[in-house]
């Protein structure tokens, strides 16, 4: 069975570290699962009631279609002030209208990130769980990947480079697969 993958970071930043992260997913997707990294979150406008009710903006509704083509979302995202950055949950704020039939409502996830601090984005990864019980979006429960001082453990080029963390991920990506598969009809 195939599963289409809509990956998405949470930082728009060049040398993202999470954007690397979500790029060695890309590279070490096991058999069936093919990861389409969406790349327009610096795109979407911020969320504003009244544009939602004359309809979404183009960003948007491009966003919104990534996430629908898709059997299931994996972010990759770093924490911003013990939270969620806020490009990310501005974006999470539009897909999750219209309340109800949202694009995010029973959409398997998984959430993963990494920090040059210690942190290892613990904090984040719960904050996203809790957006996520409104939305009713299926977010994998274990194993987690949050890696702290992550900034040695890739290249030069961003390319993730340490062993234990390509096979860490590796079997979070299978355990992933095993996740998407439940909700499967
Ligand atoms: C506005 C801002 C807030 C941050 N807050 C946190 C934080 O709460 N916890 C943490 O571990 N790192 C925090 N950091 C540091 C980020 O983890 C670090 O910049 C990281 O490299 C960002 O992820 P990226 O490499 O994927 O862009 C913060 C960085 C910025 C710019």
């Amino acid at each position: 069975m195939s599963i289409r993958v809509a990956g998405i970071p949470g930082s728009l930043r060049e040398g993202s570290l999470n954007k690397g992260l979500l790029r060695a997913a890309v590279e070490l997707a096991p058999a069936g699962m093919e990861i389409k990294t969406y790349t327009g979150l610096g795109d979407i406008p911020p969320y504003n009631e009244d544009v939602f009710a004359k309809g979404d903006p183009e960003p948007v509704a491009v966003m919104k279609a990534a996430i629908s083509e898709a059997d299931a979302i994996l972010i990759s995202t770093p924490e911003y002030n013990y939270g969620v950055p806020g490009v990310l949950k501005n974006a999470i704020d539009w897909a999750s209208r219209p309340a109800g039939k949202s694009v995010l409502n029973r959409k398997p996830a998984a959430i993963m990130g990494c920090s040059p601090g210690l942190g290892g984005t613990i904090r984040v990864q719960h904050a996203l769980r809790q957006t996520f019980v409104f939305t009713e979006t299926y977010v994998m429960v274990q194993p987690e990947i949050k890696i702290p001082s992550a900034a040695p453990l890739f290249d030069s080029s961003g390319r993730l480079t340490d062993d234990n963390t390509r096979q860490h991920l590796k079997k979070f990506l299978e355990a992933f697969v095993v996740w998407v598969q439940r909700f499967k009809s």
